[in-house]
């Protein structure tokens, strides 16, 4: 959601002439876009600011904003801590960034907006469209953000307000002018997709995604990220139904434990986890499944740890993010007694990433011999000589293969499977 928050600032500001550079020493303007979901990010955009203060006392005139999550958390007190920082911009702001910009120009500093709307003013704040970069196959579309949830350990209420969907027909506006401009996979973002409901119509997630997928040059739709509580029956006939849907779904765990899930307030049980999932990948064999976990909640024993690993086992991860718990300052966690020892969370971090190293690879090593339609987005980071891309499976696929095939989808047979990555060779029809 940050990536597209900050596509969504450099489009509009470029309307007022303003374009980007490759270097903060080049700017004119640097916008901090910041996320503050564990402490370390928040700590980092602490040192980014000292970072670009001393490059203000250098060049004198540089206007600095930080915008996103710790904007909206921390407000004025960045402007006291920091008095480099002209500008602070919240989650449901964004929209305004060419109104502060060109107010601190004119002499008004420091500007903080930091109010949150709702879905009677929402199109004063918080979407709308925006110029993008034209060269472009694959784009995010925000549907729905904010979240009613409150998972304990979790501050994203608190920084991105309460549930907000767009109007379906401002969506299909956005994807259609994306497809008009070459794009042909959208992924449509979300604190919980699964949530949608468009406020004239009352369309629910389900809908928008036929609507979307009837929509000619679409070729691929992802969707990020859904909440296992709300993964509802007509979501899961999704992905028989529509052949455009990507066959990966990104579902956050976050531990195996019932007595764990319930301190956190997720909604639902292991067994019913497991049971969506199932229920996923009868209806799409090929379904990969991502997740989120968190290890070290406060009071997680081995045992309830164990129970995260024999879930992990269960469903075979195709991949998982992990996290150490960081407490957030407000959220009902940071309440909590009976914390985990930094060095026990480490500990059970490398245990878990360890296990889930060998479960992608599984995972990877069953694609090998598969053909795949491959989205060819770009020269590989690490061999320019190679094509980069992503399958249906949203896996990384790199192979041999010239910048004519950029843009297109080409069928790749998987030849090897490494730790992130596939490897192939180009199919001639
Ligand atoms: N500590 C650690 N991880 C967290 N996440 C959210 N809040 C915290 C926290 N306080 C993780 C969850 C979520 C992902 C985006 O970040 O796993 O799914
Ligand atoms: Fe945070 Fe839970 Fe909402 Fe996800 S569903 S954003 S973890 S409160």
């Amino acid at each position: 959601m940050n990536v597209y928050d900050t596509e969504r600032m450099t489009g509009l500001l470029s309307l007022d002439g303003i374009r980007a550079v490759d270097s903060p020493d080049d700017a004119d303007i640097i916008i901090i876009n910041t996320c503050s979901v564990r402490e370390k990010p928040e700590e980092k955009t602490y040192s980014e600011i000292g970072r670009y203060r001393r490059l203000k006392k250098k060049k004198g005139n540089l206007i600095i904003g930080v915008a996103g999550c710790v904007a909206q958390q921390r407000g004025e007190e960045i402007v006291r801590r920091f008095p480099c920082v002209d500008i602070v911009l919240g989650t449901q702001n964004v929209g305004k960034i060419s109104e502060l910009v060109s107010e601190v120009a004119s002499g008004k500093k420091p500007v903080v907006k930091t109010e949150f709307y709702d879905n009677s003013n929402i199109n004063i704040g918080s979407f709308g469209p925006f110029p993008r970069n034209p060269n472009r196959y694959t784009a995010f579309v925000t549907i729905i953000q904010g979240c009613n949830n409150f998972c304990s350990y979790c501050i994203v209420p608190y920084v991105r307000g309460r549930e907000i969907s767009r109007t379906s027909s401002d969506i299909m506006d956005e994807v259609r002018s994306l497809v008009d401009s070459g794009v042909f996979e959208i992924t449509l973002l979300g604190q919980n997709v699964n949530s949608y409901r468009d406020p004239k119509g009352g369309q629910k997630f389900p809908e928008l995604l036929r609507m979307i997928s009837d929509i000619d040059g679409i070729y691929r739709i992802r969707f990020v990220t859904s909440h296992p509580k709300d993964m509802s029956d007509e979501l899961i006939s999704c992905f028989k139904d529509i052949e455009k849907l990507s066959s990966h779904i990104h579902l956050p765990v976050q531990s195996g434990s019932n007595r764990i899930l319930k301190l956190m307030n997720r909604g639902y049980k292991v067994e019913d986890y497991i049971d969506k999932v199932e229920r996923l990948k009868l209806v799409r064999a090929d379904l990969a499944v991502t997740t989120d976990i968190i290890v070290g909640f406060p009071s997680e024993d081995a045992s309830d740890f164990e129970e995260t690993l024999s879930v992990m086992e269960r469903v075979e991860f195709d991949n998982a993010f992990s996290f150490k718990y960081s407490e957030r300052p407000g959220t009902a966690a940071a309440r909590f007694e009976d914390g985990v020892t930094l060095r026990e969370k480490s500990r059970r971090l490398e245990v878990l990433q360890d296990l889930q190293g060998r479960l992608t690879m599984k995972s990877n090593l069953k694609n090998i011999d598969s053909i795949y339609d491959v989205l060819a987005t770009g020269p590989s980071i690490k061999n320019p000589k190679e094509i980069t891309g992503r399958s249906d499976q949203n896996k990384i696929v790199n192979f041999k293969g010239t910048e004519d095939a950029i843009g297109s989808v080409v069928p790749v047979k998987i030849k090897r499977a490494l730790n992130n990555s596939l490897w192939g060779e180009v199919i001639r029809p």
